[in-house]
């Protein structure tokens, strides 16, 4: 068993990308297994800055490969225009396939996401527009188009005529638009026959890398806190982008998995609308944004900012077996007098220790706050656990003992090397 699964701990943006990056150099086999083209995963290595949004971080190495999951869902048009932008840096397909399986974001799903969000008015999710709700609950609601369907000129006529009359009566009545049938047939089949060489049934390439052995690395998108069931819904994506979801979504059975690693920023931030209890909207929440260049990498939107809170991420924790942690943007911190970690929360007069359910509630409790003194010094150069300064440490340790998890990885800037290896990434996949 050597499959590792990587999952965002918060709500979103937590590192996924580089901390894939650094430990695909090692691995044969990357899987992103859910979400769509909604994420955005910054990676910054010896090829250079890279945006992704749908090919696995894994990509950059030329003999690993990378498999975009059954549970994603797919724009082809922002898929091509993403490997257009990689190819600008020299980067190679031969190693990535698609699920036939997977779903195909359509144009009708953008505009239903749009017009959506519109009439939510104040009470809007904040989406990134990306069509991804309503391409995944056209899948549940089996009108849903898959990537498949796009090599099979009749089989796709078919599936619109599944689809359409439904979209058309729904569009029509928000008065939005659906483009007219040929066309759209047309340019979905160009779609396909554009990526017709990574279009495949996964299932058989995964199931042999499990029986050689090989080292997979299970890229998550999004984060526990978006999960449809165990967010902070209605503020939440429609994907399960936990360990469960990575199962379910690449194609693997859950005995496989040898390790699931949470990633956790040192801080918490928070990008679209929702309670976000620990929230800071003072000048160190400024400050946070600033240091930290807290701005979204899909949608450039000022991300939300605040205090590391123990509270959601023990829950976390529990809901998907982490193993171990992976704490990014330390460095965020350096220079700040004093810190935060919220232990509990008040909530009408009672201190509670668990996350409410409703949002509602969520949106009405009070942190209780631990403080720890900061360490006004630069991390960005220490590449071993003991090269941190003792009150970084002392931080680490603390937030390891409210989880109960031990970490396996620190970084201390967006670069491969600026990262510290509490547990030898080797042993992270045996
Ligand atoms: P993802 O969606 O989880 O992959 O995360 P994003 O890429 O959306 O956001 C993480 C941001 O933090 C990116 O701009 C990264 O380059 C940056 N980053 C990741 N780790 C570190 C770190 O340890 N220190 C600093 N300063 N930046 C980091
Ligand atoms: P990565 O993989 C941060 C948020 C949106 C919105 C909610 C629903 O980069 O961590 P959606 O478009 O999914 O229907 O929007 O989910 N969201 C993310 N926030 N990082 C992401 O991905 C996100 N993907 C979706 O901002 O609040
Ligand atoms: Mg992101």
């Amino acid at each position: 068993m050597s499959v590792v699964a990587v999952i965002g701990g918060q709500w979103g943006d937590e590192g996924k990308g580089r901390v894939v990056d650094l430990l695909a150099q090692q691995a044969q086999m990357v899987i992103r297994y859910s979400g769509g083209n909604n994420a955005g995963h910054t990676v910054i290595n010896d090829r250079g800055t890279f945006k992704l949004h749908l090919v696995p971080a894994g990509i950059f190495n030329p003999e690993t490969i990378n498999i975009i999951g059954t549970g994603v869902v797919v724009d082809p048009a922002a898929l091509l225009e993403e490997m257009t932008m990689l190819a600008e840096a020299d980067v190679t397909f031969d190693n990535l396939y698609i699920s036939d399986r997977a779903h195909v974001i359509m144009p009708y799903h953008r505009e239903q996401d749009r017009i959506q969000e519109a009439l939510r008015g104040d009470g809007r999710l904040g989406t990134t527009g990306r069509g991804v709700g309503p391409a995944y609950s056209d899948k549940m609601e089996r009108i849903g188009i898959r990537v498949g369907d796009l090599l099979h000129s009749e089989t796709l006529l078919q599936c619109f005529a599944r689809a359409l009359d439904v979209k058309h009566s729904l569009l029509q009545s928000y008065g939005g638009t659906i483009e007219p049938l040929p066309a759209l047939h047309q340019q979905f089949i160009d779609y396909g026959q554009q990526l017709r060489s990574h279009i495949r049934p996964t299932h058989p390439l995964v199931q042999q890398a499990l029986r050689r052995g090989d080292r997979i690395l299970l890229e998550g998108a999004q984060a526990s806190l978006l999960d449809v069931d165990w967010g902070t819904y209605p503020y939440v994506t429609s994907s399960a982008p936990g360990a469960a979801g990575a199962c379910q979504g690449a194609g693997i059975g859950p005995r496989e998995v040898s390790h699931v690693l949470g990633v956790f920023k040192a801080y918490t931030t928070r990008v679209g609308g929702g309670p976000f209890p620990t929230e800071l909207t003072d000048e160190t929440g400024d400050l946070l944004r600033e240091r930290g260049h807290e701005y979204g990498t899909t949608t450039g939107r000022p991300r939300r900012c605040g205090w590391f809170d123990a509270v959601a991420a023990r829950y976390v924790c529990e809901l998907n077996s982490c193993d171990y942690i992976v704490w990014t943007k330390l460095d965020i911190l350096d220079e700040l007098p004093t810190l935060r970690i919220c232990t509990g929360y008040q909530i009408n007069g009672a201190k509670i220790d668990y996350m409410p359910s409703s949002v509602a509630e969520l949106s009405q409790v009070q942190p209780i706050y631990e403080e720890l003194p900061g360490w006004q010094t630069s991390t960005d150069n220490a590449r071993t656990f003991d090269d941190l300064p003792p009150n970084a440490k002392r931080y680490l340790e603390r937030l390891e003992e409210l989880l109960g998890v031990p970490t396996a990885l620190i970084s201390v800037g967006p670069s491969r090397e600026a990262s510290i290896e509490r547990v030898p990434i080797a042993a992270l996949f045996a």
